[in-house]
């Protein structure tokens, strides 16, 4: 993979407004910058036409942030649900009281000192990855890097037996491809909408089982330590569910990225298997760079305005925060790959009461395997099969990435 230039095909419409077409664009999902950029200057915050549901866009930092810690006008309650009803990752859909009650007792559970004693089970994860591709000149990393490695510590840390780690990877993978795409939508998929609900059906069927169980006989593990605090069955089930869906595509999704990176900076690339001492630093600018989150979304409480456009109640607002932390108004030089940056923002794991809680984790697993795979290997070049992009609008990943590895 080179670097190069690519001019977003955005259009203009009949009445002469930009048009912004992210979903099953492929150009868009293999690398939305251009796009970005574009849509920072000349429509930070953007209104699309003809959503199924009312649908703003915001890519400037100043209303990401905005978007982010003001709960109280951008609420995570999805007003289009019916009352009462159970939404998947809840913690991430409340609102304060109700979140701030359940981040208290989940929120100590992620502290460093935690993080700290998790590392032999990640570093023994890595290992047994890297022994599993060890030797394998064509690697796809994705499935069998990153993929492998998130979902083994994901299914560890929630006691998930071995035998179930693939079928969670599948699921969380299917779950990832749809999430959010729907607010994109022009015209009602019944069959998308379907598949959703098939792919949730699944996923939840299977964390009740695996709660009601550690409840009966718990393990060693953080679900069973939560089923000891105050938390109901219910929130124990669908915390289950956030946690291995929250921690799984985003940490697989940022060790690719660190890879597809390194791989159009090969200066950068050849020191890092030279010496991983440097990884966090590459790990922290790649945070920034190419986070593997792009967006994610609010419902719109009040009537107000964003740099000069409306929004209405029930508008959804979409948060395009891999696009703030590269807004030119936040980090001087933001478009370029740079690891001794004087002073580095980004706004990869959010702001406000929903800050993620995984990010210290997802550093140290990421930092794990890649000084495991690094220091195994001679080299690494890009494969003649091109990278395929993930249809997501959620995920700032890729769905596939073939690389050539010579061993050590
Ligand atoms: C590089 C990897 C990761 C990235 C970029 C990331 C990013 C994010 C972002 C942007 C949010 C806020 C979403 C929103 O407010 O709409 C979030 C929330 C969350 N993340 Fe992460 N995450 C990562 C890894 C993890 C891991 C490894 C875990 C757990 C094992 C995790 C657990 C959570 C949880 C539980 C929340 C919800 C917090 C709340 O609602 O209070 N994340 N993450």
């Amino acid at each position: 993979m080179t670097e190069q230039t690519i001019e977003p095909t955005l259009h203009s419409n009949q009445t002469g407004t930009l048009n912004f077409e992210p979903l099953g664009n492929r150009e868009f999902l293999l690398d939305p910058y251009p796009y970005f950029e574009k849509m920072r200057k000349e429509a930070p915050v953007y209104r699309h036409e003809g959503t199924l549901i009312p649908l703003v866009s915001v890519f400037s930092h100043e209303s990401v942030k905005r978007v982010y810690e003001d709960w109280e006008n951008f609420s995570s309650v999805n007003p289009h649900m019916k009352q009462g009803k159970r939404v998947f990752g809840s913690l991430l859909k409340m609102d304060p009281p109700q979140h701030s009650r359940l981040r208290e007792i989940i929120g100590p559970m992620f502290l460093p000192g935690f993080i700290r004693q998790q590392e032999p089970m990640v570093r023994a994860e890595a290992k047994r990855v890297i022994s599993q591709i060890k030797n394998q000149t064509h690697l796809e990393v994705v499935e069998d890097l990153a993929g492998v490695m998130t979902v083994g510590v994901i299914c560890n840390l929630t006691g998930i037996p071995s035998q179930d780690h693939q079928l969670i990877r599948d699921w969380t993978l299917d779950g990832a491809k749809i999430e959010g795409n729907i607010y994109f939508s022009k015209t009602y998929d019944d069959k998308a909408i379907g598949k959703m609900a098939a792919v949730g059906g699944r996923l939840m069927g299977y964390y009740e089982n695996h709660v009601d169980s550690l409840i009966k006989q718990p393990g060693d593990d953080l679900i069973s330590k939560l089923s000891q605090s105050d938390l109901t069955r219910i929130e124990l089930i669908d915390f289950t569910q956030l946690l291995v869906g929250a921690g799984n595509e985003t940490t697989a999704g940022l060790i690719t990225n660190v890879i597809r990176v390194l791989l159009q900076h090969p200066d950068v690339l050849e020191q890092v298997i030279a010496d991983q001492s440097i990884l966090p630093t590459v790990i922290e600018e790649l945070v920034r760079f190419w986070p593997p989150v792009r967006g994610g979304y609010r419902h719109a409480v009040n009537e107000l305005e964003l740099e000069g456009v409306k929004i209405n109640p029930g508008d959804t607002v979409w948060v395009w925060g891999a696009s703030a932390s590269r807004d030119e108004n936040l980090n001087e030089d933001a478009d370029k790959f740079i690891l001794d940056r004087k002073r580095r923002q980004h706004i990869a794991f959010a702001k406000g009461v929903h800050t993620c809680i995984g990010n210290a984790l997802a550093r140290m697993e990421t930092r794990c395997i890649l000084e495991e795979f690094f220091s195994s290997i001679k080299s690494l070049k890009t494969s003649e099969t091109p990278a395929e992009p993930l249809s997501s609008m959620t995920i700032n990943g890729l769905a596939s990435l073939p690389v050539c590895v010579e061993w050590k």
